[in-house]
């Protein structure tokens, strides 16, 4: 097992990374600080994963909320479906909730945890790629609303934060792939070296080979730890984690929460805005075709859908979270390997990526 630390003061947390994991039951236990635990999971991961959970927590009084699965549901309605649970079982201010699933379930998960009583004791077991190397770590908890994604929410930090590489091993195609637009963001802002090993081992990474997934985990989680130990509230450098993002989430709420996978939006998001930092002047044509080869590899889309115009897009951008005064900002990349930060872009020059790249 790997344990990389988010260096946050006296909130430092451990991720534990490997095999196996859900089964040791030390890993939950020390950071368990009172009887009551509840465990929130979805319908298509409970049935998988929460016996193994649960048969850990022997000595405790453990409860369990079943969520629908799906974006489609990650809303404040649901996340009162886990007050109700709390309250109807009189759990107090000292008791665990352990989000069991993707980053639905955590970033949901997450957001109870912070509200229920002004905070409980948090912990999570990430199931999916993504979530395992991105949304898990780094306390952004949160749920969408009908006209933007992820605008309610909370920063609250978990305990610690259990990556068994073993679930893995029932995760789609579809969902492993949508994970790793996020590892690949981490090469893209800041890690030139990850990008290249990226490049040569990306079949090995779509066999599912053991090692190759524990390194691209390992990695990434990593550079988020750097990322969010520097900055956790995203003032400054966390915003470049939002590479591909505005133009993502704008995807995602335009086509409906569920349509395209959050990673896959992300993928092309991404190639929108390599495309928009080759017009600045900073990417080359051939950075950008890389870029694209790798996200094509893993049979992730990189073109826009045909039913957004550019009209649309900016409207559904102009509701993002790094935003000043209306002004769209988005992160675009100096070279790869190198991130800005948030910069302000102009409605011409953003029209002309909206209206070409992909059209
Ligand atoms: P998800 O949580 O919807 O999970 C994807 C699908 O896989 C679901 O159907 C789920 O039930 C299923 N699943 C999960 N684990 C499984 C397993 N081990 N075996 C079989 N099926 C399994 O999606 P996701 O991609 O994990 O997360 C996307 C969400 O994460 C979005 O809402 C996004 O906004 C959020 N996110 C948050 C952060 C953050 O920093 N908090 C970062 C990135 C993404
Ligand atoms: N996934 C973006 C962040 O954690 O900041």
């Amino acid at each position: 097992m790997n344990k990389i630390l988010v260096e946050l003061g006296n909130r430092t947390y451990p991720i534990y990374i490997g095999s196996n994991l859900l089964s040791n039951p030390e890993l939950y236990t020390q950071h368990i600080k009172s009887k009551q635990v509840v465990v929130i999971s979805n319908e298509t991961i409970a049935p998988l994963y929460l016996e193994t959970v649960i048969k850990q927590l022997s000595s405790f009084q453990v409860e369990s909320v079943i969520l629908p699965d799906g974006e489609q549901y990650k809303t404040l309605e649901y996340v009162t479906r886990i007050f109700d649970e709390l309250l109807a079982n009189k759990f107090s201010r000292n008791s665990t909730l352990i989000a069991l699933g993707g980053g639905v379930i955590g970033d949901m998960g997450g957001f109870a945890a912070a509200c229920y009583q002004r905070g409980i004791n948090f912990i999570q077991i990430p199931t999916t790629l993504l979530a395992q190397v991105d949304s898990s770590v780094g306390g952004k908890t949160g749920v969408n609303h009908p006209l933007g994604k992820n605008m309610i929410g909370a920063f609250y930090q978990p305990q610690c934060v259990i990556a068994d590489a073993d679930v893995l091993d029932t995760l789609d195609d579809r969902q492993l792939a949508a994970g790793l637009a996020e590892v690949i963001k981490y090469g893209l802002i800041r890690d030139l070296d990850f990008f290249v090993w990226l490049e040569n081992n990306i079949s090995a990474l779509l066999a599912r080979d053991k090692n190759a997934l524990s390194y691209a985990i390992e990695k990434s989680c990593l550079n988020k730890a750097e990322i969010v130990s520097e900055d956790e509230t995203e003032t400054g450098v966390r915003a470049t984690l939002n590479l591909g993002h505005t133009f993502g989430h704008a995807i995602e709420t335009g086509s409906g929460y569920g349509v395209y996978l959050h990673g896959e939006a992300v993928a092309i998001g991404t190639c929108q805005a390599a495309d928009l930092s080759r017009r600045k002047g900073w990417l080359t044509t051939e950075d950008v075709e890389r870029i694209i080869k790798l996200f094509e590899q893993c049979n992730l889309p990189t073109t826009p859908p045909k039913d957004l115009d550019s009209e649309r897009f900016i409207d559904l951008m102009s509701v993002d979270k790094k935003n000043i005064d209306g002004q769209i900002r988005v992160i675009l990349l100096k070279q790869i390997g190198v991130a800005t930060l948030p910069i302000g872009v102009d409605k011409a020059s953003l029209r002309e990526t909206l209206d070409t790249y992909g059209r």
